[in-house]
């Protein structure tokens, strides 16, 4: 394993490091703690496409300056970057029964809050038009008949500020901050219903069996469903079966 201790700034006082198993990508993250145990950084590694480092590492900066709770960025290499622990609990952790309700509700309040972030001159844009070239360029146009159906009467809706990558493990909570957010490579001018929909089947899978259907349903509730079209939802879904 690599030793990431040596990659920081000693005057963080890191004497070791920890891997955390939560994320589901090529990426190898760490939690670096000091003797105390008291984790104050955490480093993220990849093994190939360095290029999506640096896009994350963009995008922590712009949302960071756009107000957005997001870990400072504390140093960067070829093939990994160092950011400041953020304190919170992901919202995929264990909650016991009673609150998990106030869970849901944090995270719709954060969610209506990104999404309602005036942005001006966004440099990055993620929206369908842009996800469908990149499907485009790997898909059999025969395969992709009704998601070209669904966006040609769909378009791409409006844009506001996502996260791109909307799933309970990237959501961190506290009892009196707002909600931060890591995992942020995606992140950029969208259809919020990505995010929405992202969520929900965060919420409805089988990897969080603390929550179910009565949970998404509640998360709807409280986002707003004013806000929402079942149709983009579906979109989403489908656009994501490509992923
Ligand atoms: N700065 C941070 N502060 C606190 N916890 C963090 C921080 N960065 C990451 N984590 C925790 O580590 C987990 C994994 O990190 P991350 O989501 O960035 O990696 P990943 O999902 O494996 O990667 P990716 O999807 O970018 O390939 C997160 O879900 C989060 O719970
Ligand atoms: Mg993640």
């Amino acid at each position: 394993m690599i030793d990431a201790t040596r990659l920081l700034d000693p005057r963080l006082g890191v004497v070791r490091q920890e891997a955390i198993t939560l994320g589901m990508s090529g990426a190898q993250v760490f939690r670096m703690l000091t003797a105390d145990g008291e984790p104050v950084a955490i480093v993220k590694l990849v093994h190939s496409r360095p290029e999506e480092l640096a896009g994350e590492i963009e995008r922590l900066i712009w949302l960071s300056n756009l107000g957005i709770r997001v870990p400072e960025v504390l140093g960067v290499g070829e093939f990994w970057f160092a950011m400041r622990v953020l304190p919170g609990r992901p919202a995929s952790d264990p909650w016991p029964a009673q609150q998990r309700s106030a869970v849901i509700d944090q995270l719709a309040d954060a969610a209506r809050k990104l999404h309602s972030t005036p942005v001006e001159n966004a440099p990055f844009d993620s929206s369908i038009s842009m996800v469908m070239k990149d499907v485009r360029g790997r898909v059999a146009a025969e395969a992709l008949t009704e998601l070209e159906v669904a966006f040609a009467s769909l378009g791409n809706g409006q844009l506001r500020l996502s996260h791109g990558d909307l799933s309970l493990p990237n959501v961190l909570l506290t009892p009196s901050d707002s909600a931060g957010f890591v995992d942020v490579g995606r992140a950029g001018l969208a259809d919020p219903h990505s995010d929405v929909a992202d969520l929900l089947r965060s919420l409805r899978s089988d990897l969080n069996p603390q929550f179910g259907p009565a949970d998404a349903e509640r998360f709807l509730d409280a986002y707003g469903r004013s806000e929402i079209d079942p149709e983009r939802l579906r979109l989403h879904d489908l656009l994501n079966s490509f992923f």
